[in-house]
């Protein structure tokens, strides 16, 4: 059987990039993520600093191999000028060799897209561009408290579907109160985008929604999931991962490496870094740490990234690696490698990554290992988890109950 290369034991060169740009034109009352009003100073002062933070891990990983992708989310990276954005990219380019064919993706705002930036935005270098659309109800789009209507963002779209050679991504959130969501992923797959994204509203606390005690129902979130599956087929979009749909040739590289448990640097504000403690950090503080080892890697938000503070470090001990790597990549089409769990001297690195070395697994690790492998089978003989080719896969019906069926199992 042919095994999936173990990013835990064999992380090799990191080929991925996050890049976490704040600025948004207006912040969206559901949106938990790191983000504030573009001001030029700050501007500048973030484009200084990411400079200097992309100088700091090219140092720290001299092995760090050419970059396949570099994934420039937020935020909203449109909300920066074409000349800043340029800035940014040039910063990339002088500290990472970026493969020819390498992936780079922008998000950006419909507000943000006049007339002429998608073609300059491709002239940059720019290969995948996703759009926020959220939904093509305006209705909708006032629920979300989106500064745009429908009709600006369907433009938007359009103004970047006109550009040729690069993949276009529309976001959708589904399951939002009093949407048609078949109307919403009909309107936007007929509009014969590459890639569509229909997200579920979550609520997290803290948010404007949080606060206001926004709920979303389960049943509506289930339906949400299985029109996504009726109608988007055919528009020649298939899933590939529970919320993302993608045309043939079209899936997004930097997510699938997420899923697929690789390792990945980040920089800017909160982004965050996934890297093996073999070597070098991507942060302002690390120090190099053992064999086998992985961690999570945070950054501080702005004002605090800005002043050179140390990124939060997390290790993972190897049974959390295991159950991210586990539960992320069931909620992939292509499910993940039983062999994963199959080699514990050789998948597990034994006890906490500060002190860990290669070898057997310990008593407590093999005990758990042993108990999911039990509660695998039982899932499998209930049809709920299939076997196909040594993967184990979520069978279609499934994954509309899949944070169910996570839990479960782990
Ligand atoms: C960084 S934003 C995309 C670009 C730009 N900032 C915008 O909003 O147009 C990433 C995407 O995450 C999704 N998103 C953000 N918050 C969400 C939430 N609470 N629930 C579901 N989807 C959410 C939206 O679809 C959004 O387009
Ligand atoms: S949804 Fe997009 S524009 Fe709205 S606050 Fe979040 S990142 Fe910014």
């Amino acid at each position: 059987m042919q095994l999936e290369p173990n990013p835990v034991a064999n992380p090799g060169p990191i080929p991925h990039l996050y890049v976490h740009v704040p600025f948004c034109p207006t912040i969206c009352p559901f949106c938990s993520f790191h983000v504030l009003r573009r001001r030029d100073d700050l501007v500048e002062a973030y484009l200084s600093r990411l400079d200097a933070e992309l100088a700091m891990t090219a140092e720290r990983w001299p092995d760090r191999g050419p970059l396949e992708t570099v994934y420039l989310g937020g935020g909203t990276p449109s909300h920066l000028t074409d000349a800043e954005l340029g800035r940014l990219l040039a910063s990339i380019r002088r500290r990472f060799a970026v493969n020819d064919d390498a992936e780079i993706g922008i998000e950006v705002h419909p507000l943000n897209v006049g007339p002429d930036r998608p073609a300059r935005w491709r002239d940059l270098g720019f290969t995948r561009v996703s759009v926020g659309v959220q939904s093509t109800q305006d209705p909708v789009l006032r629920t979300l408290g989106r500064p745009h209507d429908a009709a600006t963002a369907l433009r938007a779209l359009e103004s970047v579907r006109s550009v040729d050679g690069w993949t276009v991504n529309a976001d959708l959130i589904v399951a939002v109160d009093g949407q048609d969501v078949a109307a919403d992923l009909h309107r936007l797959a007929a509009t014969g985008v590459d890639h569509l994204a229909a997200y579920t509203l979550t609520v997290e606390e803290g948010t404007p929604f949080g606060r206001r005690g926004v709920s979303v129902e389960e049943e509506a979130e289930r339906r949400a999931i299985e029109l996504a599956a009726e109608i988007l087929p055919g528009y020649g979009l298939a899933r590939y991962e529970v919320s993302n749909h993608a045309r043939d040739g079209h899936r997004c590289a930097h997510n699938l490496a997420y899923w697929r448990g690789r390792s990945w640097f980040g920089a800017g504000p909160s982004a965050t870094a996934s890297l093996p403690a073999t070597a070098g950090t991507a942060g302002t503080a690390g120090t190099a740490g053992t064999a086998g080892g992985r961690r999570l890697v945070r950054n501080p938000p702005l004002e605090d990234w800005l002043a050179g503070a140390a990124p939060e470090e997390e290790p993972l001990e190897a049974l959390e690696v295991l159950r991210v790597r586990l539960l992320t990549g069931l909620r992939l089409a292509e499910g993940i490698d039983e062999a994963v769990l199959a080699a514990p001297h050789e998948t597990l690195v034994v006890g906490p990554p500060d002190r860990s070395s290669e070898g057997p697994a310990d008593p407590t690790m093999l005990a758990e290992l042993h108990a999911v492998r039990a509660r695998i089978e039982n899932l499998c003989d209930q049809g709920r988890l299939q076997r196909r080719d040594g993967r184990l896969v979520v069978p279609a019906g499934e994954v509309v109950v899949l944070e169910r069926l996570l839990a479960e199992l782990w």
